[in-house]
């Protein structure tokens, strides 16, 4: 990508289904893309670009407003944002904090060494999600079996499409079971405000719910475990890390910029004619945005591939940016804080037990890692 950025930052080029779309790989142009009004993110377009079979068959099963433009977008999503707001997910932090000293009494009762995916990086978002829609915690494993298969790249886009329905029937019995339900939790109150007011079908919220147990599981799981690792491959981090606990909030942008985890989310087509970067694009054609370069290009971040938690990573766009900005990007940064203020105080001598070379990296639309072994 560095290479492309130098050569031509604006490329054409070939996607997996012989289609065409044009590749932006510097900072700027990417911001500029992603809060372009003349591109659409809408899936169901003829000609839409795809990353892959998969991931096509995934996101044109997503009818949501993340695959919705203006003005819908922003009417579906606004029905969400008090949910999401800095002072009300700040609320879970006593939550999470409990939560987290519990995760690792259980990793120092078991003597080590634990897997830190199955113990810490999965457990925190899934059980702040089924906390945020009221659901039963043992529903858990449901849950990322089937996220899982819905985003992996190696799923058939049948086995993909079956994984998504899975979830969506599961939504479909709560809605039904939440029905007539004065209670205070998230999904009873979009049932009764909401659908039983005629403004949101059930089949709408059932894949606004999917979006949110997509959007909130694995992406924070995987910047818990990938995030633990880059830390043990930079001691002088962790050390720094240890000296100042107030570099916790930005050794968490870093995480997020360096990472960038959602590698394969920035998709638009034009709607309109426009231009970026000098280009000019066409109505109809393809852009694709990736994160991750406009995240390490040395013009918006120096030395972009040494991660250093005392820069000033803000700006990344690991959340995108424009009017799909992560909705829940709140609620991820208050679970990173959480488990990167602590874990290495409580465990100092943290290390990996494999090197990270044997390491199995996932091929999906979110970037991520298998298991992670520790001993400490
Ligand atoms: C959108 C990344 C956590 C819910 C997005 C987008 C990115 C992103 C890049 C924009 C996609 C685009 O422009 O097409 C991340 C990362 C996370 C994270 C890196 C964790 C570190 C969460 C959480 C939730 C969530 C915890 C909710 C529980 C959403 C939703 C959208 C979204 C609903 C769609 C927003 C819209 O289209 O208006 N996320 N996300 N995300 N995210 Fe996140």
């Amino acid at each position: 990508m560095a290479e492309v950025r130098k050569i031509e930052p604006i490329s054409k080029v070939q996607l997996w289904d012989g289609s065409t779309a044009w590749l932006a790989t510097r900072y700027a142009d990417i911001k500029q893309l992603l809060n372009d009004r003349a591109l659409s993110s809408d899936t169901l377009r003829p000609g839409f670009p795809q990353s892959s079979e998969t991931a096509a068959s995934f996101r044109k099963g997503q009818r949501v407003f993340a695959r919705m433009d203006p003005p819908q977008h922003d009417v579906h999503r606004l029905m969400l944002t008090a949910d999401f707001m800095i002072r009300r997910v700040r609320g879970y932090r006593p939550y999470l904090d409990a939560m987290i000293d519990e995760v690792f009494e259980g990793m120092e009762k078991s003597g080590g060494p634990v897997d830190l995916v199955q113990t810490l990086a999965l457990p925190v978002p899934s059980r702040v999600i089924t906390k945020l829609l009221d659901l039963p915690p043992e529903d858990s494993d449901f849950f990322l079996d089937r996220v899982q298969k819905a985003m992996s790249l190696d799923s058939t886009p049948e086995e993909s499409q079956q994984a998504g329905a899975d979830t969506l029937a599961y939504f479909a019995r709560v809605i039904e079971e939440r029905w007539d339900s004065d209670a205070d939790d998230l999904i009873s109150r979009l049932v009764r405000g909401r659908v039983r007011t005629g403004e949101l079908t059930p089949e709408e919220l059932q894949h606004m719910l999917h979006l949110i147990l997509v959007g909130g599981f694995d992406t924070t799981a995987n910047m818990i475990a990938l995030g633990t690792l880059l830390f043990l491959e930079n001691p002088d981090q962790i050390k720094k890390l240890r000296e100042n606990p107030d570099l916790a909030p930005a050794a968490v942008e870093e995480l997020l910029r360096y990472l960038s985890v959602a590698h394969h989310v920035a998709y638009r087509q034009a709607a309109e004619d426009t231009s970026i970067g000098g280009i000019d694009i066409r109505a109809g054609e393809g852009v694709i945005a990736p994160i991750m370069a406009a995240n390490h290009d040395p013009e918006a971040f120096p030395d972009p591939e040494k991660f250093d938690i005392t820069r000033d990573a803000r700006g990344h766009l690991a959340f995108g940016y424009g009017v799909h900005q992560c909705l829940g990007q709140p609620l991820a940064r208050v679970e990173l804080q959480a488990v990167f203020a602590k874990i290495f105080d409580r465990f100092p001598n943290l290390r990996l037990v494999e090197k990270v070379e044997n390491l199995e990296f996932h091929n999906s639309i979110i970037y991520g890692v298998e298991s992670v072994l520790v001993d400490w």
